[in-house]
């Protein structure tokens, strides 16, 4: 699957790694890594970016890119579980976030357009009080919202909340412009590689896959979840798996819309296609290889379209991950024992956009020694008892996952069955799980105990992988690492 962002582009290019100690490292080039880097570069500092796979790789280059500070039903969420002092804290830290990033593609040509945010009910009953406890949220928070009965989509609704004068773009165009900062800023930027062990004696130092290390005063995990288990971030988080559809088709929204409620649809438009506006359309969210048939999820999107967006032309079609942290509020700061010098930044719920920013700017000013007063009541919240129980759920259905995933590879059959082209199961050699798989006309099999903490992995039918159910991390057919806290592959069979 290859996102809208994507085709046709050629991955930025690589420099070389020449030197074993710079001043920062910053791990991952998604949106995180590439203004932390900047930021820092900058600043004076002598920087690195190690990317494993190819700029946008991962979140950044599969979004939907929606510049919002009115982002879905996340505010009035967030206040039942926050202090109305974190709550504006995060209000704040994302309208920072959203104003740099307007200003950085003003300074650098980046296209960006001007849209209307939407958080729209579908129907009456929960769906519309929660679209109302957004609009009474984004209110108390100061954002200029109105509520609109009619609004300019074909899809039902009731209703919905609008802020005005949001923003959308592609993101892989704003990677491009941070990457050309960045290096003129005396940044380099390395990708095809992947660090796989960070650990610290003296220095923090970090060991590539191909076996170079290096060392820096301070490393920055921007890969998402973090790849170092201290702080046991992996059990705070909620892998969500997101699928996006492009379609061809003469209507496309001239706002950009999230539905309240349960199945939540996000539309926007783009430029490009056969009508000059393209139709994008998100959604079918859930926690990552923890469903039956992750292509039963596309085909979901694709008949709510076909409803909606009569004779809509698919052109695109890619699926991503996000996480949620158990409180709403995004990790940003130093890893607990790394000594400070070690920094994450994740669980931005589908909204890291701004989030994104907001923790480069956190990160690089505590680094270069001065932490914004916005900041403050976010990096010293305590969670109250709702967040507390927000954790106690993600590790009782992490618990619950690992239990059926070992159930399921206990019972299944000890069998030699060959899976049809794109399709695996997990099977057991003894009692040895193993994911059995075809693609591409190869039979591969390996172990299916996930490579970080041992979860069994499931088949995942769309994107041809082995997604792990418990902390997401997910793996090629053949057990490459894609994705997650996991950095080393899945096991040979043998
Ligand atoms: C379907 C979907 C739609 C979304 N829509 C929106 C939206 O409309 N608006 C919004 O604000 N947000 C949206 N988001 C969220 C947003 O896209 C993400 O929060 C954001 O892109 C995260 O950026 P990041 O840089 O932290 O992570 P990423 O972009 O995932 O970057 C992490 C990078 O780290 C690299 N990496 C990982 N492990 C290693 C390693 N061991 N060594 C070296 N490199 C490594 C990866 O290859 C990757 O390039 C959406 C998310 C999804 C999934
Ligand atoms: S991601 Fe943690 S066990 Fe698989």
């Amino acid at each position: 699957m290859l996102s809208l962002w994507h085709d046709g582009r050629t991955p930025i290019s690589s420099d070389t790694l020449d030197q074993d100690t710079y001043d920062v490292v910053v791990v991952g080039a998604g949106l995180t890594g590439l203004v932390t880097g900047l930021l820092l570069a900058r600043a004076g500092k002598d920087v690195a970016i190690l990317e494993a796979e190819q700029v946008g790789a991962l979140a950044t280059g599969n979004t939907t890119a929606k510049l919002s500070l009115l982002q879905g039903t996340k505010l009035s969420t967030l206040r039942k579980k926050q202090s109305e002092k974190v709550l504006r804290s995060y209000v704040e830290g994302n309208r920072e976030g959203q104003a740099w990033l307007r200003r950085f593609c003003a300074e650098n040509d980046v296209a960006v357009e001007a849209r209307d945010a939407v958080t729209y009910a579908p129907k009456r009953g929960q769906a519309e009080k929660q679209a109302r406890a957004e609009f009474d949220a984004a209110r108390e928070m100061g954002l200029p919202v109105r509520w609109e009965s009619d609004l300019p989509l074909p899809v039902p609704h009731v209703g919905g909340v609008v802020l005005p004068d949001q923003a959308q773009f592609d993101p892989m165009d704003v990677l491009a412009a941070l990457a050309t900062q960045f290096r003129s800023a005396g940044g380099t930027l390395v990708t095809g590689a992947r660090v796989v062990v960070a650990g610290k004696v003296g220095k923090p130092s970090l060991r590539l896959e191909d076996g170079r290390r290096v060392r820096a005063q301070d490393v920055i995990l921007a890969t998402g979840a973090p790849i170092l288990d201290r702080g046991l971030y992996f059990a705070k988080l909620e892998p969500m798996r997101s699928y996006a559809i492009a379609f061809d088709h003469p209507d496309a929204p001239e706002v950009m819309a999230l539905s309240s409620g349960s199945s939540t649809r996000s539309l926007r438009d783009a430029p490009g296609g056969a009508n000059g506006r393209r139709l994008l359309v998100g959604g079918e969210g859930h926690p990552v290889g923890r469903t039956s048939s992750e292509r039963g999820h596309l085909d979901t999107l694709r008949e709510w379209t076909q409803r909606y967006y009569p004779g809509a032309v698919e052109t695109h079609v890619w699926a991503a991950q996000d996480y949620r942290s158990h409180d709403g509020i995004p990790y940003v700061g130093s890893l607990p024992l790394g000594g400070g010098n070690f920094h994450v930044a994740t669980g931005y719920d589908k909204w890291g956009m701004t989030n994104a920013v907001m923790a480069a700017r956190v990160i690089s000013s505590s680094i270069l020694g001065d932490e914004p007063e916005w900041a403050k009541p976010m990096g010293r919240r305590i969670s109250g008892p709702k967040a507390v129980a927000g954790l106690a759920g993600i590790n009782a259905k992490v618990g619950v996952a690992a239990t059926l995933g070992v159930v399921g590879a206990a019972v299944s059959r000890d069998d030699e069955r060959i899976p049809g082209e794109g399709e695996g199961y997990v099977t057991r050699d003894g009692v040895a799980p193993i994911a059995r798989s075809t693609v591409d006309g190869t039979t591969c099999e390996i172990s299916a105990l996930c490579s970080h903490l041992g979860g069994v992995v499931k088949w995942n039918d769309a994107e041809r992988s082995w997604d792990c159910p418990l902390h997401g991390s997910r793996f090629t057919h053949d057990g490459r690492v894609i994705e997650g806290p996991a950095t080393k592959p899945l096991g040979r069979r043998d």
